[in-house]
């Protein structure tokens, strides 16, 4: 606050608050007087005797000086000051001295003290002025003491005038732009602009003018040297003590390396789902192949067992029915075999998602489901979902498999729906049960590795899947695949 700003405050019509600490009636009465006679300066004069309700009066809003004597009830000498000047830093104080502790007052202004007043020896008029003159001076240390933050600020802080020129540059700026604040003061706001950033910054000062109270923005800049870097900016209006906007003060932000740092984060991240989805690719290319052989294998020696069998019983003795009877158990655990086998072949790729696709698979794991567990599961396929590719295809299916699983082993629940939909050039998915539900904390555990198996696969497609227990009851789960996945622009199928 400037000394206009400082008269100004004296001049208004807001009287001045003055808290006046002093036990001694007599002093406290001719203190008062002094500022009743005074019309020039409208006051309102509070009187307490102790540094406790000194304390206390402190504590709320309205007192603008305090006029302290140091010898008190309850706090003897420079103490009293560092109590009241600890308690409200930015109150101007005036002590109140006798003539036999000057000395002590003298170090109170040392101290930060505005003034000292001797009692008894100054006429009124000298107290107020000297009350007047504190005053003054308070508001210049606080202005200097804002100019000091300003100045000593880590982050750029620069004023400019509405033209866009520069005409103040704290030493945040000349550390980040590297230009030294004589070289800039009066130059273009646009040494720190690219061309095509100049013209946005000009609709910035634009945007202040129409009323805007400030605009955050992250942009790049240009240093001394030529380099470009990120920073942060917060734009404001300066105004003068009328309220008119005079100028627009820019702070700035470094924010390069955290700008580095997040790419290095999120290439890493990149390349983290690119690993999962070859992971997956190679673990179901590996299903695949032994499902295959296994099928193939397998399936051979049990057909041949199965051809032995048949060619034994046609040529078995007919006396010994007992054989007979064996060979029939042999041909069942034959059967049974065989019929392992293939389970155990969908199991690890379910044939249908080759051969009718994903609906197909989802209608069949639904009724194994429902065999398997009698829990009921209803299936709604939307029959346009046709078009679903091999990978997407199977992350999908996998997800509505973990999602079952989930099902049978945590939610109690006697119905499970899944519901298969494509729309604007996304696959949804969403599998809800009546169960008992799942808990946030469940959702967020960092060690539920199903659900954020569940997640990752869907992150291989920029897919999003989210679990969340449902209004009344049971658990809902719910997947979103885009059909091509954009990178860079082009569209990857
Ligand atoms: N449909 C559901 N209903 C109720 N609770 C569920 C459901 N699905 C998951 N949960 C809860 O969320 C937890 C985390 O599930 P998550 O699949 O990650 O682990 P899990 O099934 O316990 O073990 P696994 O790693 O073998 O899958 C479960 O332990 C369970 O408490
Ligand atoms: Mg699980």
């Amino acid at each position: 606050m400037d000394g206009r700003r400082a008269e100004e405050s004296i001049m208004s019509e807001k009287p001045l608050g003055v808290l006046v600490v002093e036990d001694n009636p007599g002093d406290a009465r001719l203190i008062q007087e002094a500022f009743r006679e005074n019309v020039q300066l409208k006051s309102r004069v509070e009187w307490v005797k102790t540094l406790s309700e000194a304390s206390v009066r402190l504590g709320q809003a309205g007192v603008d000086v305090v006029l302290l004597d140091l010898s008190l009830p309850d706090s003897q000498g420079l103490e009293t000051f560092k109590q009241v000047h600890g308690q409200v830093p930015e109150v101007p104080v005036v002590v109140l001295s006798g003539l036999d502790d000057e000395t002590v007052a003298v170090k109170a202004v040392q101290e930060g003290a505005q003034d000292y007043i001797v009692k008894g020896q100054s006429p009124s008029a000298d107290l107020v002025r000297a009350v007047r003159y504190a005053i003054e001076r308070g508001h210049a240390q606080q202005a200097l003491l804002l100019a000091s933050i300003v100045e000593f600020s880590e982050d750029a802080i620069i004023g400019q005038s509405l033209e866009g020129i520069i005409h103040s540059w704290n030493r945040g700026a000349e550390k980040i732009y590297g230009h030294r604040a004589c070289e800039v003061k009066g130059k273009p706001i646009s040494i720190l602009f690219t061309t095509g950033n100049y013209k946005n910054a000009l609709a910035l000062i634009t945007r202040i003018r129409h009323g805007e109270p400030s605009i955050n923005l992250d942009t790049n800049h240009l240093t001394k040297d030529g380099r470009s870097i990120n920073v942060t900016l917060t734009i404001s209006p300066i105004r003068n003590i009328g309220g008119q906007l005079t100028g627009v003060s820019m702070i700035s932000r470094d924010t390069t390396e955290r700008k580095q740092a997040e790419e290095v984060l999120e290439r890493s991240r990149a390349q983290l789902r690119d690993l999962t989805a070859r992971m997956e690719g190679i673990r179901e290319e590996e299903k695949a192949l032994i499902a295959r052989e296994v099928h193939d294998e397998l399936g051979q020696v049990l057909t041949g067992l199965k051809m032995d069998i048949a060619w034994l019983n046609k040529r078995l003795n007919r006396d010994r029915p007992e054989f007979a009877v064996k060979l029939q158990s042999m041909s069942g655990i034959v059967d049974g075999a065989v019929e392992s086998v293939r389970k155990i072949c969908t199991e690890l790729r379910p044939g249908l998602l080759d051969d009718v696709g994903l609906s197909a698979a989802i209608e069949w794991q639904a009724q194994e489901f429902k065999e398997r567990t009698g829990i009921q599961c209803v299936a709604i396929l939307i029959p346009e979902v046709t078009s679903v590719d091999r990978n997407r295809s199977t992350t999908i299916f996998r997800i509505f498999q973990e999602a079952l699983t989930n099902v049978a082993r945590h939610a109690q629940a006697t119905l499970v729906q899944v519901t298969l939909r494509e729309d604007a050039g996304y696959f949804f998915m969403e599998v809800s049960d009546n169960g008992r539900g799942i808990t946030d904390s469940q959702v967020s555990d960092p060690k539920a590795w199903g659900l954020i198996g569940m997640r990752e696969r869907a992150l291989i497609w920029a897919g999003e899947l989210k679990i969340s227990a449902l209004p009344h009851k049971g658990t809902l789960v719910s997947l979103k695949i885009p059909r091509a996945l954009e990178k860079k622009g082009e569209l990857v199928k």
